[in-house]
């Protein structure tokens, strides 16, 4: 478990933008933490290292947002408003994992059918207003010796 601490709105997307520089297609990121933690906010500065939308629209009723360039493809969950697993499984939600790098919202709801290696953060809110504190974990070997302060400035 390695902890970041970003003081504000723009350290958690420059944070993101950084941490971008590794993924590739196959890469999965599990998000997690409460309303308001910085989830987007950390899909945004991963979009912005590969050029792509930097802002994303309020709520919407999909459940993936797919975003895509001559480099990369990226797919977007939000499962906050996943009923369980199963519905997960039948939108073929599985078959994304090896198509682009896939970013989960909410994703602790699908952990059972996750493959071996991804990456968990957990945002939480620090003590100041604009502090959030990003506990970063990963699981299975792919990740294991990677060194995630490298990616803060
Ligand atoms: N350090 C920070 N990192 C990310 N967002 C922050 C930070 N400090 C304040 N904020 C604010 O918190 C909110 C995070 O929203 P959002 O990324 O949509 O959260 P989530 O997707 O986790 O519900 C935004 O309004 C953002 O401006
Ligand atoms: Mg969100």
């Amino acid at each position: 478990m390695q902890e970041i601490l970003c003081c504000d709105e723009l350290s958690t997307k420059k944070y993101a933008r950084n941490l971008a520089q590794i993924l590739k297609k196959g890469d999965v990121i599990v998000l997690s933490g409460e309303l308001g933690a910085g989830k987007t906010k950390f899909v945004e500065g991963i979009l912005a290292y590969f050029g792509m939308q930097e802002k994303i629209s309020s709520p919407t009723f999909t459940i993936v947002n797919e975003y895509h360039n001559e480099q990369i493809d990226i797919y977007h969950f939000d499962l906050y408003r996943l009923g369980d697993i199963y519905e997960f499984e039948n939108i073929g939600g599985e078959e994304y994992f090896n198509k682009g790098i896939c970013l989960f919202e909410w994703g602790e709801l699908i952990e059972d059918i996750l493959p071996n290696d991804y990456i968990k953060i957990t945002f939480e809110k620090g003590e100041k207003e604009e502090e959030r504190k990003l506990q970063i974990e990963t699981f299975g070997t792919k990740y294991e010796n990677i060194d995630f302060s490298n990616y803060k400035e």
